[in-house]
Parts: C-alpha cells; sequence; structure tokens
C-alpha cells in the first residue's frame, strides 16, 4: 500500500508587499540586494482576519475541492505551523471544526520549515497502520508575526501563507521514500527568542544568516541524494524549500539537477516556513508543470536545526 497526494491547494493573503514598501518603511534595505542575495521580490504579508487556522482552512477546502472530497471523507488533520493562533488548542482542530471534518485525529506538527515533509512521513504512517484513509496534510504559517520589523537581516526574507495536500492509500505509487533529520546543537542558528514555557512571550525570529546558508546547501542536497538513491528514482521536478534562490541553484547544482526542473516560488512568495513546499508544489501542479506519474523530490531544511526529503510518484 501506498500513500498518494490526491490533490493539493493553497491560500495566500490579500496584501502584497514589495522590497520598495519595506524600504520605504525606513527599513535600511534595497530592492537590488534582496533580489540578488536571496531572489525574493515581494511576500504575502497576512492582514485582519487572516490567521493561520483561517489560512490552513481555506488551503485545505480547495485541496478537497480538487480532490472531490466531501469533508467527511477525511480522517486525519494535521496542520505543520511555527505560528499557531492560541498555544493550544492546535490549529488543526479549528481548521477540522471549520471544514466540518468528522472526529478522527487532528494535531498540530512542529518542524519550522521542513514541517511539510515531516508531516507526509506522519501521515504517511498513519495510513500504513491503518489509523486513517485520508489525511488532510497542511504547512501553514505566519511567520510575519514572528518577525522583528527593524532586522533587514531577517524580516525581508518571510511571507505569509498555506499550502495543503489531501494524502490517501492508494495501490499505486505514492511516497516511495522518505528521511527525516534534526541536529538540536545547531538550534542557534535559527530560533525565537520566546515562548510560553520560557518569557511567556511568542518571541521574535533571530538567524545566523551566512552559516545557515552553507547548512541549508549541505543538508538538502545530501538528503535529497539520499532519498533518491532510496528509491532508486530520478526526479523529474524539485520542490524544494523556498528561502533563498541561491540556496535553490546550489542545491540543484550538487543534486546534478537543471534549475529547469526546479519549482521556485521564492520571488512572489519569500519564504513561507511550513506552507513553503506545499504552496510550490500546488503552484507547479495547478499549472500543469508536474504531471501525474512524475518524480517529484521534496527537500526542506529550518530551524532545529530540522532537514528532510521526499521522494513521491505523483
Ligand atoms: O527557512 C530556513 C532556512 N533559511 C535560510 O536558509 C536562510 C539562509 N541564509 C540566507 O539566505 C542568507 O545568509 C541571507 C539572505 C540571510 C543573508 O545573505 P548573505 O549573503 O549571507 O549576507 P550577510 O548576512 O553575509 O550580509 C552581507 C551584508 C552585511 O553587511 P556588511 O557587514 O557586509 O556591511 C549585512 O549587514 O549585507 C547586509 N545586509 C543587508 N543589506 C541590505 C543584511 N541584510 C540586508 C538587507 N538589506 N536586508
Amino acid at each position: 500500500m501506498f500513500t498518494r497526494i490526491a490533490a493539493t491547494g493553497h491560500f495566500l493573503p490579500a496584501q502584497v508587499v514589495t522590497n520598495d514598501d519595506l524600504a520605504a518603511r525606513g527599513l535600511d534595505t534595497s530592492d537590488a540586494w534582496i533580489r540578488q542575495r536571496t531572489g525574493i521580490e515581494r511576500r504575502r504579508i497576512a492582514g485582519g482576519g487572516e490567521t493561520t487556522a483561517s489560512m490552513a482552512a481555506a488551503a485545505g477546502r480547495e485541496a478537497l475541492a480538487r480532490a472531490g472530497l466531501e469533508p467527511g471523507a477525511i480522517d486525519a488533520v494535521i496542520v505543520a505551523t511555527t505560528t499557531p493562533d492560541r498555544t493550544f488548542p492546535a490549529t488543526a482542530v479549528e481548521v477540522q471544526a471549520a471544514l466540518g471534518v468528522p472526529p478522527g485525529p487532528a494535531f498540530d506538527l512542529q518542524a519550522v520549515c521542513s514541517g511539510f515533509v515531516y508531516g507526509l512521513v506522519v501521515a504517511d504512517s498513519l495510513i500504513k497502520t491503518g489509523a486513517a484513509r485520508r489525511v488532510l496534510l497542511i504547512g501553514a504559517d505566519r511567520f510575519s508575526a514572528l518577525l522583528d520589523w527593524t532586522d533587514r537581516g531577517t524580516c525581508v526574507l518571510f511571507g505569509d501563507g498555506a499550502g495543503a495536500a489531501v494524502l490517501e492509500a492508494s495501490d499505486t505509487p505514492g511516497l516511495l521514500a522518505a528521511r527525516l533529520y534534526a541536529d538540536g546543537r545547531k538550534t542557534g542558528l535559527l530560533y525565537a527568542d520566546g515562548g510560553p514555557g520560557s518569557t511567556g512571550t511568542v518571541g521574535k525570529a533571530r538567524m545566523v544568516g551566512p552559516e545557515l546558508f552553507r547548512e541549508a546547501v549541505s543538508s538538502m542536497a545530501a538528503v535529497g541524494q539520499e532519498v533518491l538513491d532510496a528509491a532508486g528514482a530520478a526526479a523529474d521536478w524539485v520542490i524544494p524549500h523556498q528561502a533563498n534562490i541561491r540556496i535553490i541553484e546550489a542545491v540543484a547544482q550538487r543534486l546534478g539537477i537543471p534549475m529547469a526542473r526546479v519549482v521556485t516560488t521564492v520571488a512572489n512568495h519569500g519564504n513561507t516556513s511550513a506552507a513553503s513546499i506545499p504552496l510550490a508544489l500546488h503552484a507547479a501542479a495547478a499549472d500543469g508543470r508536474v504531471q501525474r506519474g512524475q518524480t517529484l523530490l521534496l527537500a526542506a531544511m529550518g530551524a532545529g536545526l530540522t532537514w528532510g526529503a521526499a521522494a513521491v510518484r505523483f
């Protein structure tokens, strides 16, 4: 039995914030610097009423519609997020209620930017153990809430959004191979400087950019190759975490895969944390680039550090 992606969905906030908008607000930056160093041109920032749960629910609703399924067909809801609307309960139960998914497992998963790839493996496990036949997996983050808008080294990099996938048990492949990693010794490279158990605040994102850059390239390239080897497959498409176009280009080069076979959304979305891979997957599935039967390599890296990859027959 395999876990197959039945359909995808997405949600992006209405508000577009360009690089020039950030400079115009008095931040010591420029469109030229951000484009050259990151490839980011604009990002979406959540406004009134656009919360992590509402974005996640909208993405999930679209995935259900594209799968031709009613909410009653979903057995479990997983939301990968770092920015829950409330400290508890999980965003997933709000999404479950908003969509009308009947009682079943619903929980959040915290692996920051690697959350969607982690979630794929957890959903696959639920399906393989018989705990669920269909799982709604959503990556959703309102990362703008964690930004220090005076820190040009971090605030220009991120955006908000949500991406979703309906995963289901199938006789045909599916998820071919996956590997997950974390190394807590490297937590100081990217973290929030607060939380409910320590400061009692949410905290702001802090990053050691250049070192994180090197870690992102080496870890995503290595785990990507490991997963392709395990699957015994070549990737028709690479769908990497969207943090920086220079990271993506370096990973593609190490994997020997041309950029024409790499899906990038970083120019328009910035880094949307757990939403980044499902948003890119949805964009390429919706516009017909990614076709049924093709092999996709999803590769992620984020705070923790966490990283991982999955090879998927779409
Ligand atoms: O989602 C998790 C994964 N996230 C990542 O993997 C992020 C990885 N890191 C990066 O993408 C890059 O390191 C950054 C985009 C964060 C920074 O790019 P960089 O090429 O590594 O620049 P840098 O940090 O070495 O800074 C170079 C210069 C510095 O100025 P000085 O010291 O040379 O005078 C910075 O202060 O660029 C300056 N700088 C900026 N200038 C204008 C840093 N941020 C900005 C900015 N606008 N926004």
